[in-house]
């Protein structure tokens, strides 16, 4: 089917021919005839690269320029939220009939917000857990969204997030029901059972747009399922980065998934060393800019100095310990061709977009703290598979599990290779991730009735797997929590939610969460301080995951709990009494130590060093550092508690920026964070106001502040930078530039 054949507005067809869509694919053109562009409900199982989001979109235009709707487009991380957000900017410029143009929105922070400013966008690209605490705000636009697409609907499998999109899809089928549902989703084995979940037909392929290779590699040797088999030369002892070099040199790129973080980071050193040998000179030159830029992106560490060696040679590692601005310059640096050779944890797999020539999976197993070595599901092998092949740049696609053992390739090709991906299991039944739906369901009047609340969870894909009375019992339970709590209140049949419940809803946090906060803001300890409070939130279970201390940190985080014990707000367990209970609280110690340190202005290498804490796994801690003291001032003002207000604001914007006290008026300034704000404040800057009377000339002789800061510093504040100051530094700085390269 060619695009010019297609039954939707000619503006629409201008835009696909442009970016270089003239014909469909094969799903694509399965999913149309199965509807839906005619409004009806469908799950588009597919490949990766298979081309899924163009249906979501000519859908989505269907709704705004021929029916008047608005479309909210759901994902499960921020990342691919504003990848989609770009891609739907493409239509941007198509005037509707009531002559405004395509507006697209996105929505991904803040949870507790109704974000009244999304009424006005047609198209709305928003995270699961967004989309979940809008609809505990009650945002009124929500009642004109016409059509919801699931992206990457499979995620319904997975512990901590599935429920989440469970939940949001059956709230919204429940309040608009007439809503067009489309999901999109990996190749699972129950595409049928979603779809009828849903409502909704189904249509399911295995076309790829590049074909696909599967197979083992054993001593240098792939043997493909097809029956092919192909040789590799033997350079190094590993035969997965033999692999990679092979690829390399035959001008392609290669994906190696290690099992953890530390295996991705040694296969990367042992990889670069050979890579580095065939790349060309100007390839050369092009990975030592990536390797600047990666030093001046936020601070140095071990781990930022390790990567920029690494990628100098063309390959890096990608993980969740790296920071976020780290992890970004990496994947570009990929899809752009410039690292040839990336290793990652398999998270990598999921959402984001990097193909590669060639898929290496160096082990099938995967590691998880506290629970050892498991094997992946073959929905995750097939998740890694899929990155194989990179569309305009690969004939084919080659994915291989790497076996240690003939009798482990045999293992590997049934299990894996030739195996079915498994079921999508729904998640809910989980009383820690429940109690919350339960609440919400009460405080946003989704139900005022038992019945009411059974209703609605008659509609989630548990009980369609399921049936509901398998977790009636469950949310009783939850019930009668959230009544002894004072969340909830009951007036004959009539179940209601108090201020408090409404609160804690809409803060989106765990209401075990809340009750750790509201019983420590009654408490209150012989000595508060900053770290009473630091440690309150960890012990909350919305802290996750949790900083577990070492082995070998076990006693120092024992004495600093000792020398801290009338600083805290929750009962300290007994170490002989409570071992489980102890060792928890340890953790939370731990947490709230790394917290400290941080806000006094440790710098991240030190805290890598210290706490074995990577900057991705402060950075999330942070994160979630914020929400819980933000959620602690509310709770704080809901029970007039006037001492601990100001204290959790401060905190907040401490645990912000990472910096003591004195420094919160500097690190307001854009382009001033905790370095550059102890830099000037060490220079006797100390207020806005000794900014204010500085010199450019003064400000910019300071170590990493250099002109361009300054002026942005001054300007910020009310200064003004003379036209003829200004190119008169200009100047300089580019003859400085050019020596310097000249040399
Ligand atoms: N009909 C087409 N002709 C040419 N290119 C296309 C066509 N349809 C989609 N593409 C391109 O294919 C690429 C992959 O499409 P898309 O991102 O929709 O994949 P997907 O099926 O959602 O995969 P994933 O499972 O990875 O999310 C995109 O770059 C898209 O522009
Ligand atoms: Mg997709």
């Amino acid at each position: 089917m060619k695009t010019t054949d297609l039954l939707i507005p000619e503006s629409v067809k201008e835009v696909l021919i442009k970016s270089g869509i003239v014909e469909l694919y094969p799903p694509q053109e399965e999913a149309i005839k199965a509807g839906a562009l005619d409004g009806r409900n469908l799950v588009l199982a597919s490949p990766t690269a298979s081309g899924k989001t163009l249906i979501a979109e000519l859908c989505a235009l269907k709704h705004i320029l021929e029916k008047d709707g608005k479309v909210l487009y759901l994902t499960p991380l921020r990342a691919l939220a504003s990848e989609k957000y770009e891609e739907f900017k493409k239509y941007s410029a198509i005037t509707k009939s009531d002559g405004k143009r395509i507006s697209v929105g996105i929505s991904t922070g803040d949870y507790d917000s109704s974000d009244p400013w999304l009424e006005r966008y047609d198209i709305i690209v928003a995270t699961n857990e967004k989309v979940d605490s809008l609809l505990r705000h009650k945002a009124k636009w929500m009642d004109d969204i016409s059509l919801v697409v699931a992206d990457e609907v499979h995620l319904l499998n997975e512990m901590e997030r599935g429920p989440t999109l469970e939940v949001v899809l059956a709230r919204l089928m429940q309040t608009n029901p007439d809503i067009q549902v489309l999901a999109l989703s990996a190749t699972i084995n129950n595409v049928e059972e979603i779809a009828s979940w849903l409502k909704a037909g189904f249509v399911t392929t295995e076309w790829r747009p590049i074909t696909l290779k599967e197979g083992t590699l054993l001593n240098n040797e792939i043997q493909f399922k097809d029956g092919d088999a192909r040789k590799i030369e033997r350079e190094a002892k590993n035969p997965a980065i033999n692999l990679a070099l092979n690829t390399v040199k035959s001008g392609g790129q290669a994906l190696i998934f290690a099992s953890t973080r530390k295996n991705s980071v040694t296969l990367a050193k042992k990889t670069a060393p050979k890579i580095g040998e065939v790349l060309s000179k100007p390839m050369k030159r092009a990975l030592e800019r990536e390797a600047e830029r990666i030093l001046t992106t936020g601070e140095k560490t071990r781990i930022s100095e390790l990567l920029a060696e690494l990628v100098k040679c063309g390959v890096a590692f990608h993980h969740a310990g790296l920071g976020g601005g780290h992890r970004k310059i990496i994947e570009d640096a990929f899809r752009g061709g410039k690292i040839k050779v990336l290793t990652a944890t398999p998270t990598l797999a999921f959402g984001v977009n990097l193909p590669a020539r060639t898929v290496i999976i160096h082990d099938y197993r995967r590691y998880e703290p506290g629970y050892g070595y498991y094997p992946i599901s073959v929905l995750e092998y097939k998740q890694m598979c899929g990155r194989a092949g990179r569309p305009k740049y690969d004939k084919i696609g080659e994915a291989v599990l790497v076996a240690r053992t003939a009798d482990e390739a045999d293992y590997l090709m049934e299990s894996y290779v030739l195996a079915k991906p498994e079921r999508i299991w729904s998640r809910l039944a989980v009383e820690r991730i429940l109690r919350s739906h339960v609440l919400a369901t009460v405080a946003a009047d989704y139900a005022h009735t038992e019945a009411g609340i059974y209703d609605f969870f008659g509609r989630t894909f548990y009980a369609y797997q399921y049936d509901v009375a398998a977790i009636k019992n469950m949310i009783a339970k939850i019930l009668r929590f959230l009544y002894e709590e004072e969340m909830i209140d009951v007036s004959g049949a009539n179940i209601y939610a108090t201020k408090f419940g409404k609160r804690v809803s809409e803060l989106y946090i765990d209401p075990v969460s809340a009750v750790v906060i509201r019983n420590a803001l009654r408490q209150k300890p012989a000595h508060l301080t900053d770290f009473s409070l630091l440690h309150m939130i960890a012990h909350t279970p919305d802290m996750r995951p949790m900083l577990r201390p070492y082995s070998s940190e076990l006693d120092k985080v024992a004495v600093f709990m000792e020398e801290r014990i009338d600083e805290f707000m929750t009962p300290v367990p007994s170490e002989w009494e409570d071992r489980i209970g102890y060792e928890q609280f340890l953790g939370e110690v731990k947490t709230a130590m790394v917290l400290k340190a941080w806000i006094e202005e440790t710098s991240e290498d030190e805290i890598i060093e210290k706490f074995h804490v990577q900057p991705g796994d402060l950075y999330r801690t942070i994160e979630n550092a914020k929400w819980l003291l933000y959620t602690s001032h509310e709770l704080a003002v809901l029970f007039g508690n006037k001492e601990i207000q100001p204290l959790t604001l401060e905190l907040m914007e401490r645990v912000d920026k990472g910096v003591k006290k004195e420094l919160l008026p500097l690190v307001k300034l854009e382009g001033v964070g905790r370095i550059r704000g102890r830099i000037l404040y060490n220079a006797g800057y100390t207020t806005i106001d000794d900014l204010k009377h500085a010199q450019l000339e003064d400000l910019m002789k300071l170590p990493l502040i250099g002109p361009k800061i300054a002026k942005k510093i001054k300007e910020q504040i009310g200064g003004f930078v003379k036209k003829e100051t200004w190119e008169k530094i200009e100047k300089e700085e580019e003859w400085k530039q050019k020596a310097l390269t000249e040399y």
